[in-house]
């Protein structure tokens, strides 16, 4: 078979997913030039320093050694995607927040915009990969967008959906070695020569068997599907959790009875303060309007109760806390440890630490935030962002009164001196080795832990002297007291 004609790939949006599975790409296709173009200069210039612009395990190392040999990041976006033979589009696709569908739809301004421009610099056919999430039939949509706004009637794009099924924090190695590729296109000849063009791509270090190909529809459809049942084993596992604490159960115990059958599988099962990152709830709630514009009202429901559990563990977390600290945290300090959705990344879009810490601060606590990987001035725009409004570029943020009462700390021990009490957010590994009894000296007594995550010894900690709330599981038999 003759080499498929895939010499220069540009990518629109150099984020989470773009500046990660590009470099992924150019590591392993060395034969193929590769740039991330993005509008946000800033971005740019952190991607082409020593200090890149988001944290992942092995990034570095991928982008030092493909970076000036085919791996190329620029705020050219006419040269290079008008040079390029692909074009991916890794753009954000936030939940809509006004207009019809608010707080629902998936807003595509900006992958509309990137489709604009597309069309406007093209002079040769081209391959335009949706990488970004969409909701089903956006590649119809956009295909339209790309006709009707090009110049040059001989160009010809073929859409292709390519959804992104990395998770942050292991995204290289589901890079490298993913469970599958997807790709879906149109049954049409050229259709399936631009499947083709792209799997040659993948084939450089995937085994085809690992490259699935769908209809287009099924293949934008399999990635929102896939969120839902990831999000909603979560939701599930959280719903029992607050069913073992009313009845002194051990959500650990029953996970683990119930994951070691086959057919359930014991992935996704930790209990914790809920699920966050950018792509959960987002993509839930553009599933559930997709179904409620196809007149789907009981399909929409059933995972829109998804979110719903997932907003309520956060709230009874919250509640626990305030209640347990005899039902006052007014100008109490309480330290946070960790901010970021999850372990082993930098990323705080939605995560769960907004909610408890705004939860806790309406109720006037003083909060001390510790993370190991997020920045301060991240923090202080997460207090201060309303809710959906992180995924706009081009948002402005201003100071309101939450931030008076957050503190942002550069060691753990400075965010748990004199505090009431520590919450434990992110199950970061490093809070499990802590010196917790010089800890408890130096904090208020009672002092408390609330462990949203379960990833600390509470036995030990109960010797030390604190009283603590692991998640799920029986009440210390101070907390059986209080309520
Ligand atoms: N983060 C994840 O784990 C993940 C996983 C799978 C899929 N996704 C999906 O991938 C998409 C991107 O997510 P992300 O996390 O990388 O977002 P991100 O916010 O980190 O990156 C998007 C980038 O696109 C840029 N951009 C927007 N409009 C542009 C334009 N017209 N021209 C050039 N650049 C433009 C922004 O400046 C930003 O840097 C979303 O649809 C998301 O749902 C994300």
């Amino acid at each position: 078979m003759a080499t498929p004609p895939v010499k220069k790939i540009a990518c629109i949006g150099a984020g989470y997913v773009g500046g990660p599975t590009m470099a992924v790409i150019a590591l392993n296709s060395p034969d193929i030039e590769v740039v991330v173009v993005d509008i946000n200069e800033e971005r740019i210039k952190a991607w082409n320093s020593e200090t890149l612009p988001i944290y992942e395990p092995g990034l570095d190392e991928v982008v030092k050694a493909a970076r000036g040999r085919n791996l190329f990041f620029s705020t050219d976006t006419k040269k290079h995607v008008g040079e390029a033979d692909i074009v991916f589009v890794s753009v954000n696709t936030p939940t809509k927040t006004t207009g019809i569908g608010a707080g629902k739809a998936a807003d595509l301004t900006y992958w509309e915009g990137a489709a604009r421009l597309i069309a406007s610099v093209s002079t040769s056919s081209k391959i335009v990969v949706e990488k970004s999430t969409v909701p089903v039939k956006t590649a119809e949509a956009i295909g339209k967008v790309l006709k009707r706004n090009c110049s040059d009637p001989s160009v010809n794009f073929e859409i292709l959906s390519n959804p992104e099924f990395l998770a942050e924090g292991t995204a290289i190695e589901d890079l490298q070695k993913p469970d599958r590729v997807l790709i879906g296109g149109v049954d049409t000849p050229s259709g399936q020569a631009a499947v083709a063009a792209l799997k040659w791509v993948y084939n450089h270090w995937i085994p085809v068997e690992r490259i699935l190909t769908a209809n287009l529809w099924s293949a934008e459809l399999a990635k929102l599907t896939a969120n839902a049942f990831l999000a909603q084993r979560i939701s599930s596992i959280n719903s029992i959790s607050a069913l073992c604490e009313a009845s002194g159960a051990n959500v650990q115990q029953v996970a683990h009875a119930i994951g070691t059958d086959t057919r359930i599988g014991n992935k996704f099962l930790s209990a914790s303060v809920g699920f966050g990152g950018s792509c959960f709830q987002k993509d839930i709630l553009n599933l559930c309007y997709v179904c409620e514009t196809l007149g789907l009202r009981e399909v929409a429901d059933y995972w829109h109760a998804v979110v719903t559990m997932n907003d309520y563990q956060k709230q009874r977390f919250v509640e626990r806390v305030i209640g347990s600290m005899f039902n006052t945290v007014s100008n109490k300090k309480i330290a946070i440890f960790g901010f970021a959705f999850k372990k082993d990344t930098g990323d705080t879009r939605e995560t769960p630490a907004i909610d408890v810490c705004k939860g806790l601060v309406r109720d006037n606590a003083k909060v001390a935030v510790y993370d190991p990987k997020v920045t301060s001035e991240q923090i202080f725009r997460d207090m201060s962002t309303p809710k959906f409004e992180w995924d706009r570029p081009d948002y402005s943020r201003s100071h309101t009164r939450l931030l008076d009462n957050v503190q942002v700390c550069a060691t753990p021990e400075s965010a748990a001196e004199g505090a009431h009490a520590i919450c434990v957010l992110t199950e970061w590994d490093c809070f499990k080795h802590y010196d917790y009894a010089a800890i408890y000296e130096k904090m208020t007594k009672p002092a408390f832990i609330f462990d949203g995550r379960n990833v600390l010894d509470h036995d030990k900690l109960r010797e030390i002297g604190f009283i603590t709330y692991a998640l799920g599981k029986p009440l210390d038999p101070f907390l059986q007291k209080v309520y």
